[in-house]
């Protein structure tokens, strides 16, 4: 017999209880709750019975085999460093960004370009003809990809086991609905159930899934922070939808680090990995500007070169702008309050605007010191020379505080031509300076860097 139970469900943050609230002690929301139908019978039940499942009775941990995970090759560098080295059959990942970011164009290339493994590619956002078209504009040879316009979970598990796919890609899980909750797609208790009966499905069968999410205005993936802590990966795809450089990001990852990042670059034909980000970051030319210095910054593991790029003026209306694409805010005003206080320039009564160049958000320290030589470059119009880079945290105190790898920083600077870097001074000590070619110039704090750099 089917029990069906009532419960209020926070639509917000996910949690439950069992009477209306009109604010939600969990998160503090007013007015989320919404009732819900329960069949109890269903719940976490895998919906169809006979997907060969794999035992899972207690053991020791020595007697577990497979410490070694197989790991799927994407076919693609960026991914596979960001997923930890390929993915692992039998996990689940969820990738999220914003609409049109190019969630379903990775996805959908990257399994195009698999061979040898099965995919079923279920989407419940485009018809099979639109895939077709997007299928068209990415270059793929022909691969063992099946195609399935689907939202109802069972008929998902269905298609499943007639299948039988390595990998499921579901695009995505807003739009998937299970019979067991009575609410529409994309809510709350549609998607954490629906989550919740895929990554058992996942475990129980060593399938990888890969579930698209959608972001919400606030950045994190529609509606569940709940769905984040179900999968094992996640992975945020971003970048400015007017440039053409996406950046994806490890979130969380049970099977590798989460500091690792690929960049792409969206094109006519797809999504292109992009090895070497700095001589892209770099091309622009900026002979003879103020208000522009090269830092050498580290995201990952791979270090780069890019542009910070500054424009200083003086306030017209009373109160002065502040203003940072792809940097921390309050970071600048920060270094803002450093350079007023320690070094004695007046920016009070300026607007100072800061960009790093193609739209992408570095959250390295080591941006500090390019950052307000920007700042100060462009506040007295002078020209920051073009053979120079630089790298350095800035505290409190205008002391320039050592960097973390630093050699691959000064690797990579050497490699693009630089002559001569900028570094902290705590940095060389340990360094043989030798072996390098290019010139460093250790400063120890922000007065020693600007005497260096304007003379
Ligand atoms: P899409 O993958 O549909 O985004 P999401 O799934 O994250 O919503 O990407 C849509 C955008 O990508 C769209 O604005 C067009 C652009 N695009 C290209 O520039 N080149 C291409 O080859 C493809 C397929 C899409
Ligand atoms: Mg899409």
């Amino acid at each position: 017999m089917t029990k069906e139970k009532n419960v209020y469900v926070c639509n917000n943050c996910g949690a439950e209880s069992p009477k209306w609230i009109g604010k939600c002690p969990a998160c503090g929301q007013w007015n989320t709750y919404v009732e819900q139908v329960i069949r109890t019978d269903h719940q976490n039940k895998l919906p169809i019975s006979g997907i060969e499942r794999t035992e899972s009775k207690p053991m020791l941990l020595d007697e577990v085999t497979g410490g070694e995970e197989q790991r799927i090759d994407m076919k693609d560098d960026e991914l596979n460093r960001v997923l930890g080295g390929g993915l692992v059959p039998g996990s689940l990942v969820l990738l999220g960004g914003e609409p049109g970011i190019g969630k379903s164009t990775l996805i959908l290339q990257t399994v195009l370009r698999l061979t040898g493994k099965k995919v079923l590619y279920v989407s419940g956002e485009e018809s099979a003809r639109q895939l077709k078209l997007r299928a068209n504009r990415i270059k793929h040879s022909s691969s063992d990809c099946m195609i399935a316009c689907e939202t109802s979970l069972e008929h998902i598990y269905t298609d499943i086991k007639n299948i039988a796919p390595d990998i499921v890609v579901i695009d995505s899980i807003q739009t998937i609905s299970t019979e067991v909750v009575d609410s529409s797609p994309g809510s709350l208790a549609q998607v954490r159930e629906c989550a919740a009966s895929i990554l058992k499905f996942a475990k129980e069968t060593g399938t990888a899934v890969i579930l698209i999410g959608h972001i919400n205005k606030e950045g994190s993936i529609a509606g569940p922070k709940v769905l984040e802590h179900i999968v094992d990966t996640v992975l945020q795809f971003e970048g400015d939808q007017h440039y053409m450089y996406r950046i994806l990001r490890s979130i969380k990852n049970r099977f590798g680090s989460t500091s690792e990042l690929g960049i792409y670059e969206m094109r006519q034909d797809g999504l292109r990995q992009v090895p070497n980000p700095s001589e892209l970051l770099l091309s622009a030319d900026n002979e003879g500007m103020s208000g522009v210095a090269i830092a050498t910054a580290i995201e990952g593991v791979r270090p780069f070169l890019i542009e910070t790029q500054a424009l200083v003026s003086s306030a017209v209306y009373g109160y002065p702008q502040r203003s940072a694409t792809g940097f921390d805010l309050r970071r600048m005003n920060m270094l803002l309050a450093v350079l007023e206080k320690r070094v004695g320039f007046k920016l009070a009564q300026k607007d100072v605007f800061l960009n790093i160049a193609g739209g992408l958000r570095v959250n390295d320290p080591a941006i500090d010191l390019p950052v307000i030589s920007a700042i100060l470059s462009s506040n007295m119009d002078m020209e920051i020379e073009r053979d120079i880079c630089m790298a350095g945290e800035i505290g409190l105190s205008g002391e320039i505080r050592p960097v973390n790898r630093i050699e691959q920083r000064i690797g990579e600077a050497e490699k693009l031509g630089f002559n001569r870097m900028l570094l902290p001074k705590h940095n060389i000590q340990r360094l043989n300076a030798e072996k390098w070619k290019i010139q460093l110039i250790p400063v120890r704090k922000v007065e020693e860097a600007f005497r260096a750099l304007f003379g």
